[in-house]
């Protein structure tokens, strides 16, 4: 080695001056790269910001699922061992019945294993088409109907079909998180209508009017509602499609997911409003009713135009969604047996159980959901508030404390467009709800 160094000197000293510039920079070039490689965070960064310059701008300006997110980072908890309560996820607790199991089972020794028809079979969309009528009082024939992966599938195939750059698309906050970033994916521009927990989560129809200008093409309406758990009742709605009616060439989606899970009143389709029938896409799909999350099936019900355009989409995109999936729908919407009624029950029993818990907690205030499986809590009492180590800046900030500090898992409001709320998940059981709610009493109780 001293020798190597002798000799690299005494070509450097009576080396030609391009030879001494070229050495001095081959030593600066292993310099930067040495520096870079001792500061990891120079180092990722600066691959991170290689990696970010070839992502189109479309995936850029979406954000990360946050009831996603925050389900994934309480499994991780939970894989290490932490004794975490899980009330952040939008998910049935239940598992999927048995005779829905059966008819996959059945369908795969059937071989329904080829491709199946891009908008679904024919005959589980003429089993939907039976169902919007018996249940719905709605008239779509079978070619109106469209299976997707899902009601979050459905969704962005209706958005994309009808959403040009530039289109305003009004949502109403709190709204379910997918919808302003499927908006936004689609080049449209989301315009947010706030309804207050003053006036139960709901909007009032001067709201919804002047939020209307010559851009708005679409309306995303959901009742019961993901995150507040509110039903419209028939009388509210008349006074939002009447508005529908009076704007040409303005559509309404009417997410209906949740229309099985109510606990007081019933539930009302936008589209038996005859004089908008035209005008509104319902989507709809068997995840929550059916405890079927897993299974991605959801479906439209829409104007012919709609539908076409999109099995025109789906057909460039997922093709027909799994066959065997498609099967287990067909059995889960013709089903007969009591298990959509006991699974309504345990949400109805466990609804009043939290709600009962939550309003004996310092600085809570929330509205009693009529449906779905969520309650929305206004934390806003916390904000500004610490334990001496935390402080709570905003609603993530809560949902962070209380997972930390409690080991339950909620979702800030921030993601839903109401940022003084959490929401809180209790499609979970019994015992672990009255867990739950003693751990945030006493995480808040910290908190001054
Ligand atoms: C309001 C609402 N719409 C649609 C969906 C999508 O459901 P799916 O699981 O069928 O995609 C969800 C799921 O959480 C939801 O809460």
């Amino acid at each position: 080695m001293p020798y190597v160094r002798q000799v690299f000197t005494d070509a450097f000293i009576l080396g030609s001056p391009l030879f001494r510039i070229v050495c001095l920079k081959i030593f600066f070039l292993f310099f930067i790269i040495y520096f870079i490689h001792l500061i990891p965070a120079i180092n990722i960064y600066y691959f991170i910001s290689l990696i970010m310059e070839y992502l189109s701008d479309r995936i850029k300006s979406l954000s990360v699922s946050q009831t996603l997110a925050m389900a994934q980072k309480s499994r991780e908890l939970k894989a290490k061992g932490l004794d975490i309560i899980s009330l952040s996820l939008g998910e049935p607790d239940f598992n999927t019945p048995d005779y829905i199991k059966e008819a996959a089972k059945k369908a795969i020794d059937e071989n329904y294993t080829k491709y199946p028809p891009v908008p679904g079979y024919n005959d589980l969309r003429d089993a939907i088409s039976r169902k919007f009528r018996e249940e719905n009082g709605l008239n779509y024939t079978s070619d109106q109907i469209i299976v997707s992966a899902g009601g979050k599938h459905s969704l962005i195939n209706v958005i994309l079909s009808i959403i040009n750059p530039g289109d305003e698309v009004i949502i109403l906050a709190p709204y379910w998180v997918s919808y302003y970033d499927q908006i936004i994916l689609a080049g449209g521009k989301p315009v947010i209508i706030e309804a207050l927990i003053e006036n139960d989560f709901k909007i009032e129809p001067d709201q919804l009017e002047s939020a209307i200008t010559g851009k708005t093409r679409l309306i995303i309406f959901n009742s019961p509602s993901n995150p507040t758990g509110m039903v419209y009742s028939g009388d509210e709605m008349e006074k939002i499609a009447r508005i529908v009616e009076n704007h040409e060439g303005l559509f309404i989606i009417s997410d209906e997911i949740y229309e099985h899970i109510i606990f007081e009143g019933r539930h009302v389709s936008m589209a038996s409003f005859s004089f908008i029938h035209d005008r509104v896409i319902t989507v709809n799909g068997v995840s929550k009713a059916y405890a079927m999350t897993g299974w991605r099936i959801g479906y439209i019900g829409a104007p012919l135009w709609i539908a076409k355009a999109c099995n025109k989409l789906q057909g460039q995109f997922t093709s027909g969604v799994c066959s065997i999936a498609q099967r287990a729908a067909l059995a889960a919407i013709e089903g007969k047996d009591n298990s959509l009624q006991i699974m309504k029950e345990a949400f109805h029993r466990r609804r009043d159980l939290i709600c009962g818990l939550l309003k004996e907690v310092r600085g809570i205030r929330l509205r009693v959901p009529q449906g779905a499986f969520y309650v929305m809590p206004d934390i806003s009492y916390y904000l500004g508030k610490s334990d001496g180590n935390a402080m709570i800046n905003n609603s993530d900030d809560l949902a962070l404390y209380l997972l930390d500090k409690a080991q339950v898992a909620v979702v800030g409001g921030d993601a839903f467009g109401a940022p003084k709320c959490i929401r809180i998940s209790y499609a979970n059981s019994d015992e672990l709800l009255v867990e739950a709610v003693k751990r945030i009493k006493t995480a808040l109780e910290l908190l001054n």
